[in-house]
């Protein structure tokens, strides 16, 4: 067993981090015990009991979330109770690492939640040095061996304590992946829209979503695709769906900056092609998500989405008020109209797609958007075959957040009882318009809020009125 200090990056999304963590440990059949309610979700720093090096190493191949793996060396509340440690370091490691002269080594000094000044730095440099008398030489870039003081303060923005909260010394053992976030970054994509996923969240979905080689993964409302670009990217076939035929085909209006209409090719396959994935897109439909096209039967091994909430597109489906019947000879080329498509009933028909769709064991991996003074976990929506497996919040404003939701199917749709297949959702939380809460508690007066929630247009709409 060897202690392995894992280091995880700091952003809004730390809440993440173990459901991520548990996810790669089953994924990489690396056995892991955690303590979560022990550990402070703010914490970027985290121990782990792990059997050998090459387990931590498994663990780190997929990971978008963990910054750097260390072997702990001694961690401690104060500088002087981890020297003395350090001080007693196995003779193991000594022989291994610090009696070493035909080596190359390096020390490095870190904070967190504190900028260090140069002479503390050395002074500590000093110190570890004078304990642990490396034989090697030194070399800054690529050397054998990476050794890190790291020291926590706290989170950004909270008051600085002088004295740090906790510190580690370690030796380097293995980075995360966060340059496939810059590798996928939106900002280097062929074709975006105002709702695209960004590369960190894509990637933390795949690995939510356990997607390995030659998975098959569905994407219902696919966009510009870059769920399915994380999914690709995990080795996987993927195929999607669609309302929006000029978002589906990169027609229509760009939504990058100084360009008016979308380029001949800015659209889901260019992306796929961008990264070498072409092979791996099987292709796009457009079709109504409130209308099956799929023939009955568990097809997918994932379904990662992120449904409309509303806000930034509108949430649609085909349908109409009125009881008007379509003459025969217009059927070719009739644009049927769109009505509302409540947040109830998409969560309601994505839970029940799943539940049909997905293969025994695969996963649903989705964001739910939720309005925070009234969040409660039963809000979550629940079908009798899906099992809740994460459920992680990423806070969007003071009122609003969204949470990840990973779903395991646990039961085939014809076991589970006829009369429990319907999917549930909390109808209070979604059926008063969430637009209308986000623009009210966002500081929009309320009648101007509901007005807003009222006078949601559709895309498809404005974009047909802009290209007429
Ligand atoms: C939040 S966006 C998805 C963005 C996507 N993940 C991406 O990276 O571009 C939601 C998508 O759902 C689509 N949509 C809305 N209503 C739909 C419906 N009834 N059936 C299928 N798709 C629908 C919208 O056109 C929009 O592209």
């Amino acid at each position: 067993m060897s202690e392995i200090l894992v280091f995880f990056t700091q952003t809004n999304i730390l809440e993440f981090k173990l459901p991520e963590l548990k996810t790669l440990a089953k994924l990489s059949s690396v056995p892991l015990t955690l303590n979560e309610n022990s550990h402070d979700k703010k914490n970027p720093f985290l121990v782990l009991d792990l059997q050998s090096e090459d387990d931590a190493k498994r663990l780190m191949k997929r990971t978008v979330l963990m910054r750097s793996m260390y072997e702990l060396w001694a961690s401690a509340k104060t500088h002087d109770d981890l020297y003395s440690q350090l001080a007693k370091c196995p003779h193991h490691l000594k022989a291994q690492y610090v009696q070493r002269p035909d080596g190359t080594f390096r020390v490095k000094v870190d904070a967190f939640g504190k900028k260090l000044q140069d002479p503390d730095r050395q002074d500590r440099l000093d110190k570890i040095l004078g304990i642990l008398p490396f034989e090697g030489k030194v070399k800054l870039n690529n050397p054998d061996q990476s050794f890190h003081l790291l020291e926590l303060y706290g989170q950004a923005g909270s008051k600085t304590p002088d004295k740090p909260l906790r510190v580690y010394f370690g030796r380097w053992l293995m980075d995360g992946q966060r340059d496939q976030i810059r590798h996928y970054h939106l900002q280097k994509r062929q074709y975006i829209g105002n709702t695209s996923m960004d590369s960190c969240l894509s990637l933390l979905m795949a690995n939510q979503a356990m997607v390995t080689e030659n998975a098959l993964v569905c994407d219902p409302f696919v966009g510009t695709g870059s769920l399915l670009v994380a999914a690709a990217g995990c080795g996987a076939y993927v195929t999607g769906t669609d309302i929006d035929y000029n978002v589906l085909h990169g027609k229509g209006k760009s939504s990058r900056y100084n360009q008016i209409w979308k380029g001949p090719d800015e659209n889901i396959r260019s992306n796929l092609r961008q990264y070498g994935l072409e092979h791996c897109y099987l292709d796009v439909m457009q079709a109504d998500f409130s209308k099956c096209i799929w023939r009955e039967q568990p097809l997918f091994d994932a379904i990662i989405t992120d449904p409309p909430y509303g806000i930034r597109e509108s949430t649609r489906k085909i349908g109409s008020d009125k009881n008007n019947l379509v003459n025969h000879e217009h059927l070719q080329n009739h644009v049927p109209s769109c009505t509302k498509y409540g947040l109830t009933d998409i969560f309601r028909d994505l839970l029940n797609f799943a539940a049909k769709f997905l293969k025994k064991g695969g996963k649903l991996v989705y964001w739910l958007p939720v309005y925070t003074p009234e969040y409660t976990v039963d809000n979550i929506p629940q079908h009798p075959c899906l099992e809740l497996v994460a459920n992680s919040e990423q806070p969007l404003s003071v009122h609003v957040s969204r949470r990840l939701i990973t779903m395991r199917k646990h039961l085939d749709y014809e076991e589970a009882r006829e009369s429990e297949l319907q999917a549930t959702v909390s109808d209070d939380h979604y059926t008063e318009s969430f637009r209308y809460r986000y623009f009210h508690s966002a500081g929009v007066p309320e009648q101007k809020a509901k007005a807003d929630a009222r006078d949601e247009q559709d895309p498809l709409d404005r974009e047909r009125k802009v290209q007429s």
